[in-house]
């Protein structure tokens, strides 16, 4: 048996006409150089897009995180920067946070999900791809496909499934370190349901067989790139990688949670609410306020081989549940700014609109005695 890493690692690093999709030749470039790496360090590659991110699936045999993987991402990353420089694409270079490479993509901008295991004789792997979005939103539909059995009726038929999943879940507020906890499903389903409802503190980090406890299910990026640049820079836009079928949940197991379009953060400026549209794998963002979406891929994996793809939103049905998830979409925005439409205020703290709010404190005034004829106080622009 074989030990395969799969990492994937993805970035923005420029987009056409806004933040769209990324060109051509950028695209061709950063897969161009992933290529030359594959027979040398990495055993296989894919590279595609998900809006204005390009996604790198890696495979090979050194582990996770392997400085030199993370390198091969950097590299071709920057040398696409030059490309998306040369063509005036906007937002070029958007997720290197950093100048210097240290071994490691995270905290530098770029998310990465990696994961590590004994391949099986018919491994079967998802990897998906989320723009316009934060990292928790696949807190749901995981959630949803390792523990309820409402969802996933493996964890009733399924011996092999039976015994339940482990959740380590991360405070992604956190900067010190990772702060994680971790936690068995079914016994602790309550205080599982209890973190990952607040989707922007709590996300799932990875979640792992309780019957196999070595195998793991699933790894999900964790960055927030306001936690890196300290100001918004654009969305977290999250991968994931879960191994499907046998002892985990059945790929099919996965498509009506993500079929339910739940809202989450995101979508333009990062600022407001907005359901999450499963998309065929390279589709640009949507116009429509850029909602937020996710593509998921198919892969059999032989000998560390990425071998067949698939992709997993492209099939007739999903134009029925993207209609359906549009209409959420045109509802919730026909309300503009207003209540959940918009971020809460503790979200929005990195952007301009907290400028705002403090230049209207000088104005306010705590009245004492009679209500007089209300006059506006000294008013400067903002
Ligand atoms: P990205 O994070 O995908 O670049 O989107 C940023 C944005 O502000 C879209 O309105
Ligand atoms: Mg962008
Ligand atoms: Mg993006």
């Amino acid at each position: 048996m074989m030990r395969v890493t799969v990492s994937v690692i993805k970035a923005d690093i420029g987009s056409v006409g806004g933040h769209t999709l990324p060109s051509r030749e950028v695209l061709n470039l950063v897969r161009e150089r992933v290529t030359e790496a594959t027979g040398r360090l990495l055993i296989d590659s894919h590279v595609c897009h998900t809006g204005d991110d390009i996604c790198l699936i890696m495979t090979h045999t050194h582990g996770c995180p392997y400085p030199a993987v993370h390198e091969i991402a950097w590299e071709a990353f920057r040398a696409g920067t030059e490309i998306a420089k040369q063509q005036g694409l906007y937002g070029a270079g958007q997720d290197l946070l950093k100048d210097a490479f240290s071994g490691n993509v995270r905290g530098l901008g770029p998310a990465s999900a990696e994961i590590e295991f004994e391949e099986r004789p018919n491994e079967a792997l998802m990897v998906m791809a989320a723009d316009k979005t934060e990292p928790g939103a696949y807190n749901l539909p995981l959630y949803l496909a390792f523990a309820d059995p409402m969802f996933s009726p493996g964890l009733l038929l399924s011996e092999a499934l039976h015994d339940g999943f482990r959740f380590r879940i991360m405070d992604v507020d956190y900067t010190e370190g990772d702060r994680t906890i971790t936690l068995d499903a079914p016994e602790r389903l309550y205080d599982i349901a209890a973190l990952l409802r607040d989707t922007h503190r709590y996300v799932i980090e990875s979640i792992w067989s309780r019957r196999f406890p070595t195998e793991q299910a699933a790894a999900v990026s964790t960055s927030r790139l306001r936690n890196i640049a300290g100001k918004y820079v654009g969305k977290d836009d999250p991968v994931a990688v879960v191994r499907v079928q046998k002892i985990f949940p059945a790929t099919e197991e996965f498509g009506p949670p993500f079929a339910l379009g739940q809202f989450v953060a995101g979508d333009t400026r990062g600022s407001h609410n907005l359901p999450l549209m499963p998309v065929p794998i390279n589709t640009p963002a949507s116009t429509f306020f850029c909602c937020p979406m996710v593509s998921a891929l198919g892969f059999s994996i032989h000998d560390g081989t990425l071998a067949a793809v698939t992709d997993l939103f492209a099939d007739p049905f999903w134009q029925h549940v993207r209609d359906r998830v549009a209409g959420k979409a045109i509802e919730m925005r026909r309300q503009g700014f207003f209540g959940p439409a918009m971020l809460a205020m503790s979200e929005l703290e990195y952007g301009g609109i907290v400028a705002r709010l403090n230049r209207l404190e000088a104005e306010f005034s705590v009245r004492d005695g009679q209500q007089a004829v209300p006059r506006p106080a000294e008013h400067t622009r903002g």
